[in-house]
């Protein structure tokens, strides 16, 4: 059931979404053409890939804790799952991963805080596509962080901090390091309620060029009522609507409009 409403909303989106040609915003049709459009194979594609391969092919079972959507009771559920299994339910597909490399390698955030690490790979792409910037990534179930920081140590990548805890609990501190939040990627509880006191927890610390982006904004009914929020917020201008990610914009030199673009 939830499949097919999910495929309902889908069908929407396609019919709702439009091409670059019908874009009349330029710096959104920049972003089309420099940033959606760019099918360069980039060096870090292979260095991603060649992890999510392995990750994929671990037959190794894990006990993981889910603090998220997909837990029934609460605080958390903990159950045993082979890796790959856990891979295939929770990692970005290839596509999006590396749209999110090729939009911070295009904004150059400085400042880049991540919710929901798994076991790293969105981490990557987004180190690998400005090592120079700073980046905290949380990530609630330890024996999952554990793997995610191996596979940074792997890769020498010395601009990530892994913090392990709920974001629940830790964000308020995490956000404390922060000046200001120059990029923001939000993949983990999707649920409303978090989602909404997340992004209102982040949104103080915006910047006129930050962007914030959103998983599985059409993931449920509650997922598109806080994305219905979020795009309502005075302080956001532009939002671009992907299907599987949302991406917001604060430039107050733009006006206020929402885009459903085909990805
Ligand atoms: C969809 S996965 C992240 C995938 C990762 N960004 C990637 O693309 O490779 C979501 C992660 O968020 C974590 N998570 C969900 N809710 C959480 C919460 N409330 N606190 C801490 N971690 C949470 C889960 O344990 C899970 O590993």
């Amino acid at each position: 059931m939830k499949r097919i409403k999910i495929l309902i909303r889908y069908i929407k989106y396609l019919h709702a979404a439009k091409t670059k040609f019908k874009i009349h915003s330029p710096f959104v049709y920049d972003l089309i053409t420099k940033v959606f459009e760019d099918s360069r194979e980039y060096e870090a594609y292979d260095k991603v890939e060649t992890i999510r391969k392995e990750l994929l092919s671990n037959v190794n079972p894990l006990e993981i804790c889910d603090f998220g959507a997909g837990a029934k009771s609460h605080p958390y559920l903990t159950s045993i799952k082979k890796i790959k299994h856990i891979v295939k339910q929770t990692g970005q597909s290839p596509k999006h991963s590396q749209l999110l490399f090729r939009i911070v390698k295009y904004f150059k955030p400085k400042s880049i805080l991540e919710l929901g690490t798994s076991f790293g790979l969105s981490t990557i792409y987004q180190s690998l596509a400005s090592p120079e910037s700073k980046i905290i990534t949380i990530e609630g179930c330890a024996n999952t962080a554990d793997k995610a920081q191996k596979n940074f140590n792997t890769l020498k990548l010395k601009n990530i901090k892994l913090v392990i805890g709920n974001f629940n609990t830790t964000l308020p501190k995490v956000l404390k390091k922060f000046d200001t939040l120059d990029y923001v990627f939000i993949d983990g509880n999707h649920r409303k309620e978090p989602i909404i006191k997340y992004f209102e927890q982040c949104l103080p610390l915006s910047n006129n060029n930050s962007v914030f982006v959103f998983d599985d904004i059409h993931w449920s009914k509650g997922m598109e009522e806080a994305w219905g929020y979020i795009k309502k917020n005075p302080k956001v201008s532009v939002t671009i609507d992907i299907f599987f990610m949302g991406f917001v914009f604060f430039k107050k030199e733009l006006s206020k409009q929402d885009f459903i673009i085909k990805f």
